[in-house]
């Protein structure tokens, strides 16, 4: 059975029910590569709001009774606070089961390593979903760059600037434990939670960081709660092209947006021109999103999908692709070999079998092969990048990501 794509579609445990859960969830309702079989979350609320849309599912309050109830799922799409990533990750990847996780992928590298350790030895897929490098308008501006038209890559600029008006609206519960990992640990809703975004983007766009140096603020919005700006993040790629992000607060502007209220641009500067990215998670100031300047042209794109709600719906519908078809991403990005996949089927609680397959979980490709966005090989480097920075802010110093412990073991 190595390596057998899947051929009916994947059975799915949605666990957490929360505030992102309201995008990650979209994808499944309306597709035939899926059927979501199990929904977990411990608070009755939120577990029925999400079985109002999913009623064939059955409903649990912990992962223990969802793992022990014979309940057959071939993946899990974890959606619960960051520190309980490593926690659930390792549970549900130790019962058999395949992992689509939210990011950022764990608090500290040691986590990522006991993750990556978990799927090796189950045989299950670790995969770190990243929104972004599914937005439509990074996916060309990528390409764009990879054409050679804006010549050799000078620079990469990203801008985040925090505003208090626009976009949904966040419950005090699901800010509240993002402060407290602030409050404990220095990881902040900005650098560490959203930054993570943009350095999987930087990574994504020019590969490995050899070195990063950050100065993180802080900014403290009333006792015990404190968000991590102004800041400003640098870092050099190994292939020499140096990265800048920038975040700052700006509370009483409004931004619309469906979502969050962010104003994000990303600028790649090349020898010959640049090309823009305008906006993301939110509309910005209403202009193009995507810009390109080249030979004293400016070209606008009009034509993206510039809704960032949609890009959970490409990157889950990846996955499954991924999942059904053994590693061939709808893209082309996959290995293209069937045997490089995860379409065996595992019943929860069930242990990691022998017939695990053999292409993206050796212990010498621990998490799954490339073409995952993001395999877990390459999210312990986003998070590597993340906590780099943290750590240079600390120590008032550059902090090199090629040597211990922050390159792979
Ligand atoms: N990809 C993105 O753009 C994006 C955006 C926001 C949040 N996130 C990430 O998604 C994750 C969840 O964030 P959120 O904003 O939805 O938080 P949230 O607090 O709104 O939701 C978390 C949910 O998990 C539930 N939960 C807690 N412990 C659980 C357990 N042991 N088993 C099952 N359910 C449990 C909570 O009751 C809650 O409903 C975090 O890792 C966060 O960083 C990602």
């Amino acid at each position: 059975m190595a390596g057998t794509p899947t051929t009916g579609p994947v059975r799915v445990a949605l666990v957490g029910a929360g505030k992102i859960t309201e995008l990650t969830s979209r994808a499944y309702e309306d597709t035939e590569d899926a059927e979501v079989v199990a929904l977990c979350d411990p608070r009755e609320e939120r577990l029925a709001a999400l079985a109002a849309r999913f009623p064939d599912a059955e409903r649990f309050g912990r992962v223990d009774d969802l793992l022990a109830s014979g309940t057959q799922a071939d993946m899990v799409e974890i959606s619960v606070p960051t520190p309980l990533h490593c926690e659930v990750a390792c549970q549900v990847l130790r019962a058999g089961c395949h992992v689509n996780l939210q990011k950022p992928m764990a608090t500290s590298l040691a986590e990522a390593n006991e993750m990556i350790h978990a799927a090796q030895e189950s045989g299950s897929v670790l995969r770190v979903m990243e929104p972004y490098l599914f937005f439509e308008p990074l996916e060309t501006l990528k390409a764009v760059v990879e054409s050679g038209e804006i010549g050799d890559v000078a620079g990469f600029h990203m801008k985040m600037v925090g505003t208090g008006g626009g976009g949904w609206d966040v419950p005090w519960s699901t800010l509240q434990w993002q402060f407290e990992q602030m409050a404990g640990r220095g990881l902040g809703i900005l650098v560490f939670d959203d930054g993570w975004h943009k350095f999987a983007v930087t990574k994504w766009l020019f590969g490995p960081v050899s070195e990063v140096m950050a100065w993180i603020g802080r900014t403290e919005l009333g006792p015990g709660i404190a968000l991590d700006a102004p800041s400003t993040v640098m870092w050099n790629h190994e292939s020499g092209v140096r990265g800048v992000l920038d975040l700052t607060l700006a509370p009483d502007t409004y931004m619309r947006s469906h979502y969050y209220s962010s104003d994000e641009r990303f600028e790649v500067t090349g020898t010959k021109g640049f090309a823009r990215v305008n906006h993301c998670t939110a509309y910005g100031l209403g202009q193009p999103v995507l810009e390109v300047y080249s030979g004293g042209v400016l070209r606008a794109y009009q034509n993206l999908d510039d809704d960032w709600g949609n890009c959970f719906s490409r990157q889950t519908a990846h996955f499954l692709q991924w999942l059904r078809h053994g590693g061939s991403a709808p893209d082309g990005s996959g290995t293209g070999d069937p045997s490089a996949g995860a379409g065996q089927r595992a019943g929860a609680g069930q242990r990691a079998r022998a017939d695990a397959p053999s292409g993206g979980n050796t212990p010498s490709e621990p998490a799954a092969g490339p073409g995952l966005l993001l395999d877990a090989r390459s999210a312990r480097e986003v998070l590597a990048l993340v906590l780099g920075a943290v750590e240079s802010s600390k120590r008032n110093r550059p902090v090199r990501l090629d040597e211990p412990p922050w390159a792979a073991p």
